[in-house]
């Protein structure tokens, strides 16, 4: 008998599901990549590419261009369709459209018998993670947001910059919403275990203001890179590998992803960017930090924000 491969299924060829893919067939880290659009032609033709792509790849990966009907043998289905930012609109702007577009996308998916683990990059990724999951069905542990995932990567590489060392030993979480009221956990940040206070102690010239100078930049990236080329999608699509791999893998990793809170942080009912253990289950178990008084505000009007967009749309 075959040995059973992975599969993954891409939701949406656009900038972000074949930068996705390209870098899904670079790391070599699923047998099988099934890439599905409304606009077959661009799906069958990103496929053909990444296809002559293959005998330069670390592994094989058999790729395809296919419909709803391959998503029955799917490990996972990244849902990266929809609308996207233009210039000037926030992610929230786009919470009644993308909605719409998820819930014919869900249901076809569902109907053709998935029983694997979503991932959801789609903007406002929290909210259309919580539709995922009630439109799909599916338990909470097995719908995963792409959340906060970039933001804290944003974060990670800015400090690793501006302390000057390799920013895989920086440690710090950008939790809340993807989004404007998203926050830093400073009080845990540190660079190999030592805290940013004290390593500032030791620097000739540093300023409190440069850090939040810092943390704005990461919040508003999104926005200065689309005033620039109009989408944001390479390091989306990196954040996104690194979350299928601690599935595949069955990693056990913690990464900030968009997650369900059951009372996690005091809140409930509501999908939003936390630390959390991944594995091949999917969300193995929220990691809850101990925020301090100020953090634990802001998280707070981060959910409010979510929970009152999404009102309107869920009623
Ligand atoms: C980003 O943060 C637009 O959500 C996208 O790059």
């Amino acid at each position: 008998m075959l040995n059973r491969v992975n599969r993954v299924a891409v939701i949406g060829t656009g900038f972000v599901g074949s930068s996705y893919s390209f870098a899904l067939l670079n790391q070599g880290i699923t047998e099988e990549l099934v890439l599905i659009d409304l606009n077959k032609e661009k799906a069958e033709g990103d496929a053909m590419d990444l296809n002559h792509g293959l005998p330069f790849a670390p592994s094989r990966t058999k790729i395809w261009f296919g419909s709803y009907e391959d998503c029955r043998e799917a490990d996972i289905v990244v849902i990266t369709a929809g609308a996207n930012q233009k210039p000037g609109e926030t992610r929230l702007d786009l919470v009644e459209k993308n909605t719409k577009i998820f819930k014919g996308i869900v249901k076809e998916i569902m109907e053709n018998g998935f029983d694997g683990i979503f991932i959801v990059a789609t903007n406002p990724v929290d909210i259309l993670t919580y539709a995922v999951w009630k439109f799909s069905g599916l338990p909470k542990e097995r719908v995963i947001g792409s959340g906060t995932i970039l933001d804290t990567a944003r974060f990670r590489y800015l400090l690793g910059e501006y302390f000057d060392v390799d920013t895989r030993n920086v440690h710090a979480y950008i939790i809340g919403e993807h989004g404007d009221t998203e926050l830093p956990v400073w009080s845990h940040a540190n660079i190999a275990g030592t805290s940013i206070d004290k390593w500032t102690k030791n620097m000739d010239s540093f300023s409190p203001l440069d850090l939040d100078q810092l943390f704005l930049n990461v919040r508003d990236a999104a926005y200065h890179i689309i005033e620039r080329k109009g989408a944001t999608f390479y390091g989306i699509a990196m954040g996104l590998i690194r979350l299928t791999k601690a599935i595949l893998q069955n990693e056990n990793s913690v990464l900030t992803v968009s997650t369900y809170l059951n009372g996690e942080y005091g809140q409930e009912d509501i999908f939003i960017g936390v630390p959390a253990v991944v594995n091949r289950n999917g969300i193995k178990e929220v990691v809850e930090l101990d925020l301090n008084e100020d953090e634990l505000m802001k998280f707070k009007k981060s959910v409010q924000v979510l929970k009152s967009t999404m009102e309107p749309v869920f009623k």
